[in-house]
């Protein structure tokens, strides 16, 4: 079976899907066959845009259900979106599909939404897939002013689930103040983990150095 893990992330829009895209293109210039899988998209009323995104990265030509099998308008928690839109997020088809891509690819990159305590379905979180499909995480975090204590919480609530934290990623880095440049060193010792720099660019060639480093970390079964 192939190896997985799951892009978490401190908060929305701090950069999930744009270094999961990275990860995987990486991945396939390492000649390393990769897919994503995005359990749950939401505020999207015709198709998934993270999952187009996400798709278009590994260079699949799948459907989209294949990627990312419940699709919300709304954009709320999972667990919300079911219960306003009435439509039922399965828990079981979700596990068979995360199976089945870890049968033919030898990585697969799964996308959160939020961060790690945000509800699927009911009470149960990403926190809680984790577990039981057994995914360590990645967790990228925005890297200005205020991300010490979001991504301390992220990787203290990923350690108290028994979860493995592979490193965070401290994305949209500019290195213009002194809390940006103080802030990796502070996570590396208080976090007691790997801590990675993506830049403001297209496609930061660290992309490819976290690619190689998940590689070798990330345990095959
Ligand atoms: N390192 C980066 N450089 C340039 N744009 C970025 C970077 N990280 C994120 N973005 C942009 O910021 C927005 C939010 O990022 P996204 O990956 O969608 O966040 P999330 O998946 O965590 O919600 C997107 O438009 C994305 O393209
Ligand atoms: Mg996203």
């Amino acid at each position: 079976m192939g190896k997985a893990f799951l892009v978490t992330g401190t908060d929305t829009g701090v950069g999930k899907t744009f270094v999961a895209c990275g990860l995987l293109r990486a991945f396939r210039e390492m000649g390393v066959s990769a897919a994503p899988f995005k359990p749950v998209e939401t505020g999207c009323p015709e198709y998934p845009m993270d999952g187009s995104l996400l798709k278009e990265a590994a260079g699949l030509d799948v459907d989209d259900s294949d990627i990312v099998p419940f699709l919300f308008s709304e954009p709320l928690a999972p667990a919300v979106a079911e219960e306003l839109e009435g439509k039922k997020i399965d828990l079981e088809v979700l596990g068979r599909t995360l199976k089945r891509l870890r049968n033919s690819y030898e990585v697969v990159v799964v996308e959160g939404a939020g961060g790690l305590l945000v509800p699927v379905k009911g009470r149960v979180t990403y926190a809680d897939l984790a577990v039981m499909w057994d995914l360590p995480v990645l967790v990228v975090a925005r890297s200005k002013l205020g991300t010490i204590n979001h991504t301390l919480l992220t990787i203290r609530v990923a350690r108290a689930y028994g979860l493995k934290v592979l490193a965070v990623v401290l994305n949209g880095y500019e290195g213009t103040d002194a809390a940006e440049r103080t802030n990796p060193r502070i996570i590396r010792e208080l976090g007691d983990c790997e801590v990675f720099l993506v830049g403001r660019h297209d496609e930061p060639p660290v992309l490819k150095e976290i690619a190689g480093f998940l590689h070798e970390n990330l345990a095959g079964s």
